[in-house]
């Protein structure tokens, strides 16, 4: 069995959920009003977006409708080269649409420009992205945010969609590891 990576103690709160709920709620007021009497469609990119996607749709008071996208990067080397794999694609067509692609962090911002250039490639109506977090000291390639909730320092963030090792999505907080959460558990 899979020992799950469970060190609570050793995470220090970075954005609590009443800071994360009150941006939410204003991302999705503010994006109602762009967007109203539009043709909406949510993409959002799995998996770290999930979370703030369930609590952004509920705040966004227009019609729309949502679809996923999995992507993987083949690895750092190739990452930096902005070579993105595409695991899920879309389900339904988006040309003459307005999307509105929702990703939880942007970092070096390789996995965003090569979704934006393949998107804009089926011509939607509009392109534009909401980010939950924006890690900006770490950018490699200019990707432009139309949304954003905070920005972030050059640090590991985990909790709300974020992962360490597929644990911590749950966490209704982001927060920064403190010494010894990486640490290996001692020999039984
Ligand atoms: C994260 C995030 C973005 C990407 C950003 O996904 O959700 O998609 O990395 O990194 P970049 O700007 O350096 O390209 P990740 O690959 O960790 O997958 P996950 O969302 O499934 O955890």
């Amino acid at each position: 069995m899979i020992q799950p990576h469970w060190r609570l103690e050793q995470l220090e709160t970075f954005i609590t959920e009443e800071q994360i709920q009150q941006r939410v709620a204003e991302l999705g007021a503010q994006i109602s009003e762009d967007y109203r009497g539009k043709d909406l469609l949510l993409v959002a990119i799995l998996k770290g977006s999930v979370v703030f996607l369930a609590d952004l749709m509920r705040h966004i008071t227009i019609p729309h409708s949502v679809d996923f996208m999995a992507t993987s990067s083949y690895g750092a080397a190739t990452r930096s080269a902005g070579i993105v794999r595409i695991l899920k694609d879309l389900d339904i067509p988006i040309l003459d649409r307005n999307v509105l692609i929702v990703e939880d962090i942007v970092d070096t911002g390789h996995t965003l420009n090569y979704l934006r250039r393949m998107l804009l490639s089926r011509e939607p109506a509009s392109l534009r992205v909401v980010t939950l977090l924006d890690k900006r000291a770490r950018r490699e390639v200019d990707v432009p945010l139309d949304y954003v909730g905070f920005e972030v320092p050059n640090a590991f963030v985990i909790g709300y969609g974020l992962d360490y090792a597929e644990f911590y999505r749950n966490l209704p907080y982001i927060a920064i590891p403190k010494e010894g959460f990486f640490d290996e558990p001692p020999e039984e």
